[in-house]
């Protein structure tokens, strides 16, 4: 059984799109469990760059096959339009991407909910969200009056539907000041996106198992990251899906006894877009350099990323509650230049100091560091561990043992090249 779950061990953004998109080379399904178009997963081939937001990171490899799974929400205006961007660029669609019949339908009163009320919320309340219409869509989810993917092979179905939904949410939408939208409208619009995906719709957890039955090789690609997450993440300031190794299961719909390994994602730092606490953060001029230099601006919403250095408590919660099997390092390479390398390592609370992550009390507690030395050798040509700097190896090393879990993998660029490759993801 080859099946691994490659998701977020930080607040999103750490290089999922690059890490699946290298492992999807010897895979044969790739499938997306959670979110929506709040996700931005960032794909460099050779001089080119593309941006998926709901299609799986497989999606470049030719024989691969890849499915958007039931624990999605699916904005089909972008769907259709990241399929005709990719349909653009030569890459074969039909027969090769899978949409689940249970995934939730994002319609037009979930993203203009999502605005409103960001934009009504007063100093504290403000999530931060990407305006995307995910918390909204997971909310008609949870009410049992969402649309289904499925739904779409009925437009009358999906008429009734909406009318239900807008009668719930028009005195919502009217008291933030918005102008209800009309069903007849929305049904218009839909109908030839729905035209166009209807072709795709399936029960994927059959594919999935299908797919492990077979004997395939099964990436499980997670979107958003750990401290994110609706139960384990810094609630409120989180997403409203499950972004972590238990909700890869329920979201694409095989058992848990299907898994064979679980990949973390964490950047040599961290980065957080949005509101909440973020204990490391740098304000400073450092935490400036690493945005310039690791470009950490919203691949969705192109807003500044906040940056600061690696918290290894968080990492280790993440390692707890996700049962992290292996860690994929990446961004190693934005740290080059810095004269030192910080590293949260414990935590001081009212209760005295710890090496967990005091993740209730987080915007009380005050991180404590250690510090090495930096480097400044080009670290892009590195392919083994051996090929990196002192510095940068001693610091590699460092997070490893602190996290507790063995690093798989080394980002040092965003090519696929950019790597170094210490474990087979299907070995
Ligand atoms: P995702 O949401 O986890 O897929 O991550 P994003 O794509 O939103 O953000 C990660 C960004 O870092 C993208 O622009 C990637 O191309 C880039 N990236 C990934 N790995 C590396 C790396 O090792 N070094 C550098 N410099 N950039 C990387
Ligand atoms: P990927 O998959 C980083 C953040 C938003 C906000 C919070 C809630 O690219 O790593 P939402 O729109 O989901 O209701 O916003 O979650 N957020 C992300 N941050 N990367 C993501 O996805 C994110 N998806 C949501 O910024 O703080
Ligand atoms: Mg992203």
């Amino acid at each position: 059984m080859s099946n691994v779950i490659i998701l977020g061990a930080q607040w999103g953004d750490e290089g999922k799109g690059k890490v699946v998109d290298l492992y999807a080379e010897a895979a044969d399904l790739v499938v997306r469990f959670a979110g929506g178009p709040n996700a931005g997963h960032t794909l460099v081939v050779g001089d080119q760059t593309i941006i998926v937001r709901l299609i799986p990171s497989g999606i470049l490899r030719a024989r691969t096959r890849c499915v958007m799974a039931q624990g999605m929400v699916v904005d089909p205006g972008v769907l259709v339009s990241e399929i005709a961007a990719l349909e653009a660029r030569g890459h074969t669609i039909d027969g090769r991407l899978f949409v689940s019949d249970r995934a939730h339908l994002i319609l037009p009163y979930h993203p203009l909910i999502d605005g409103l009320r960001e934009g009504a919320a007063g100093e504290g309340a403000k999530i931060g969200t990407t305006k995307r219409g995910i918390g909204p869509c997971y909310e008609d989810k949870a009410a049992r009056r969402g649309v289904r993917v499925g739904d779409l092979r009925d437009m009358a179905r999906v008429r009734t539907l909406v009318d239900r939904a807008l009668a719930a949410w028009s005195p919502v939408i009217r008291d933030l000041g918005g102008e209800v939208p009309e069903a007849d409208r929305i049904l218009a619009d839909l109908a030839p996106l729905a035209a166009r995906l209807l072709p795709l719709i399936a029960d994927t957890s059959v594919i999935v198992e299908g797919s492990l039955k077979a004997g395939q090789k099964v990436l499980l690609e997670g979107a958003q990251g750990t401290l994110l997450d609706i139960d384990h993440g810094t609630y409120p300031f989180v997403t409203s899906s499950s972004a972590v190794a238990g909700g890869a299961c329920a979201g694409a719909g095989i058992g848990p006894t299907r898994i064979r390994r679980v990949v973390g994602l964490t950047k040599a730092y961290c980065t957080r877009v949005g509101e909440g606490p973020f204990p490391t953060e740098l304000t400073d001029a450092v935490g400036e350099r690493i945005r310039a230099v690791g470009q950490e601006f919203g691949s969705v919403t192109r807003r500044p990323r906040r940056t600061g250095w690696i918290d290894l408590p968080a990492l280790r919660y993440a390692a707890r509650v996700n049962g992290l099997d292996g860690i994929a390092l990446t961004k190693l390479d934005v740290l080059t230049g810095l004269d030192h390398v910080s590293a949260c390592v414990a935590y001081d609370t009212p209760a005295g100091r710890t090496r967990d992550l005091p993740i209730v009390a987080l915007a009380t507690a005050r991180p404590v560091y250690q510090s090495f030395a930096g480097w400044s050798e080009d670290l892009a040509a590195a392919r083994a561990i051996a090929d990196l700097p002192a510095a940068a190896r001693a610091y590699v090393r460092f997070l490893e043992e602190q996290i507790e879990v063995p690093i798989d993998i080394v980002s040092v660029g965003a090519r696929r090249d950019e790597t170094l490759l210490l474990r087979d993801a299907f070995a």
